[in-house]
Parts: C-alpha cells; structure tokens; sequence
C-alpha cells in the first residue's frame, strides 16, 4: 500500500471555470497519476448542501463536476473517485467526532464568525441565518479526511484552518479513545497559478468573472473577447505583465509560446489578434476533453456507474476503520 494518501473534496455548487482547472484540476491529475501515492478525490455534496439550498443546482453541479473530471484524464481505476454522501460511514463519524469536538473550537471557525460578524454589522440577530450545517461544517471535514487516515491534504489558503480543526480533533479522539486517526497534514496550493477573471481580478465565481471551462467553441471565443484590456491600439507596445490576456495565456503557453507571446506584446499585437491566438491555444488544450465532457454529459448513467463503484472501493476502505472507532468509543455487540 502506497504510504502516501492524498485527499481532497470539491463542493458541488458550481459550474468548472478556466480558474479551477488551472489552479486545482489540472495539478491534482496530475499528481494522481504518481504510483507511489493512493488519491482520494470526491465530490463534497454533503458540503454543497450548506451553502446552497437550490436542489437543482446541486443535483446539476454534481454531474458537470464528475464528468469534467473523468473527461480530463482522472482515471477511477487508478484512484478512489466517489460521492460523498454515498459513503455513509462518513456521515456517521461525523457524528462520532461532533462528540469529541469542543463547542469553543468551532465557534472560531472563519466561514462561520464571518457570518456572525456580517449580521451584527446589519444589526441583526448573531445567529441570523446561521445553520448547524455552517458551524459543524469543519467537523464534517475533519471526518472527510479522517476516515480514510488521509496523510496529505492539498487546500486552498481558505481552508487551512480546517484542516488544523481537523488535526486537533483527531488529536483529542486519539488522546482519549487510543491512536486511531492519522494526523493529515496540509499541503497549501500556492502555484503561481491563479488566473485572472475577465476583469483582471482572481477567476472567480462570487466575482461573476469566470470563464466556464467547457464552454462550446463561439462561446469560448465571445467570453474572451469580453476579458477586459486597456486602448491601446494595434503598433502600439504593451505591457504583457499587466495584461489578463497574457496572465492567461501564460497558464496554457509552453515556455517558446510564452517568450514568443511577450514578444509580440512588445512589437504591438492588437487586442483583438492576441485574443484571437489566445482562443486557439485554449481550444487546442480543450477541444479533446470537451468531447469527452459532452459525450459524457449525454450519458449520466455511465458517470453513475463510475461513482458507484468509486463508492463500493471507498467503503471498503471505510468500513475497518470506522468499525475499530465504533468499538473505541464503545460501540459494539454484546456478545
Ligand atoms: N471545504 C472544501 C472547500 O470548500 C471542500 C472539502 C470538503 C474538502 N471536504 C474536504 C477539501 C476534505 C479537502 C478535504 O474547498
């Protein structure tokens, strides 16, 4: 068995942007393809549920996310892809580890202050709109990773303090019931990757700048013709480091591109030709997988087969553990 264990959980709330696939998608197939570490990946609808109360939303949002991933190259022969929530040991160490997790420690939570901060700040009532979902919301993570020992854990900044939630609560577990949780370590993502939206700031999707990534070909060429550029004319030189165009040109150019690109900056390309070649470089990293995505897209059943046996090897895997926490805390037959 593979010593090193990688986990990691994407939420259901959102449709795949050009920003995900740089910055998480695209690195975490990547490494999922190094024999030496066993890959956890799954969707945290379970998670999607606190931030979005739209049935539809979630339900769709599940699919785009599983078929983007399938379509891009993740292999679930090789890794361990799954649902959350058809993983029911998950759910129940949750509640196993709620008992163990000080009221005092979650109520230092980020997602959750910020949302009592914003109401007192309105005037209203602290807990206004605040659910138990959003407070425990790091205890459901802490059992995310926690039931499959994961050893390494790569988060966005956002989300680090979660994890050292997630550690300390392994810790008090272990302390008081025996060592049977692996303290899961933090790998922070800071590749220089993080691209730019259409009007310069972070791709994001609460800044309703994003460009979705599977987007048929006339759309992908509308949206980024819509990234925002200053006025300088064709023959004029300009500055590719101040430039969403070139940001993200960078994130798909080989190091030639890059350095050819900066020249023609320089020499003065028009907005409308850079963006023209920028379209053609996205394509032609996209064009195979978008196939894969719509073909797959038509076809669910064959993205729930997928998941379905992802969830019977993460059960699997689950089941011991779950069965020797069960009997730490005192759960177990009679005879
Ligand atoms: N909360 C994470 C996010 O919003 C998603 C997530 C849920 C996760 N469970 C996890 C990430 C476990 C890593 C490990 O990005």
């Amino acid at each position: 068995m593979a010593s090193k264990r990688l986990l990691t959980g994407i939420t259901t709330t959102g449709t795949p942007h050009l920003g995900n696939y740089v910055g998480a998608i695209r690195p975490a197939i990547a490494a999922s393809r190094n024999p030496d570490v066993e890959s956890f990946f799954f969707l945290a609808d379970l998670h999607a549920l606190i931030k979005c109360h739209d049935p539809e939303r979630i339900h769709l949002s599940t699919k785009e996310i599983a078929a983007t991933w399938l379509a891009l190259g993740l292999d679930p022969d090789k890794v361990i892809f799954y649902r959350q929530s058809d993983v029911p040991e998950i759910t129940e160490l949750c509640w196993i580890l709620t008992c163990q997790s000080a009221k005092g420690l979650l109520n230092r939570a980020h997602a959750y202050k910020a949302a009592v901060d914003a109401n007192v700040a309105e005037g209203q009532d602290p807990d206004y709109a605040v659910t138990m979902g959003l407070f425990s919301y790091p205890v459901l993570m802490a059992a995310d990773i926690l039931m499959f020992n994961a050893t390494h854990v790569p988060v966005g900044k956002d989300q680090t303090q979660h994890l050292e939630m997630a550690r300390d609560i392994a810790q008090r577990f272990n302390h008081h019931f025996g060592e049977v949780f692996v303290l899961p370590e933090t790998v922070v993502q800071e590749n220089g990757d993080v691209l730019q939206g259409l009007d310069g700031r972070k791709m994001s999707k609460s800044y309703n700048n994003t460009i979705p990534l599977f987007l048929a070909e006339k759309q992908l060429q509308k949206h980024i013709n819509k990234i925002k550029t200053n006025l300088l004319e064709p023959g004029e030189p300009k500055n590719p480091d101040e430039s969403t165009v070139f940001q993200i040109w960078n994130a798909f150019a080989s190091v030639e591109q890059s350095t050819d690109m900066r020249r023609k900056f320089a020499e003065g390309i028009g907005w409308g030709q850079a963006k023209k070649e920028l379209f053609e470089l996205i394509n032609a990293e996209l064009a195979e997988a978008r196939q894969r995505y719509d073909a797959l897209l038509a076809k669910p059943g064959d993205i729930e087969t997928v998941l379905q046996a992802g969830a019977a090897k993460a059960r699997a895997k689950a089941a011991p553990l779950l069965a020797k926490v069960r009997r730490a805390v005192g759960l177990y037959p009679l005879d």
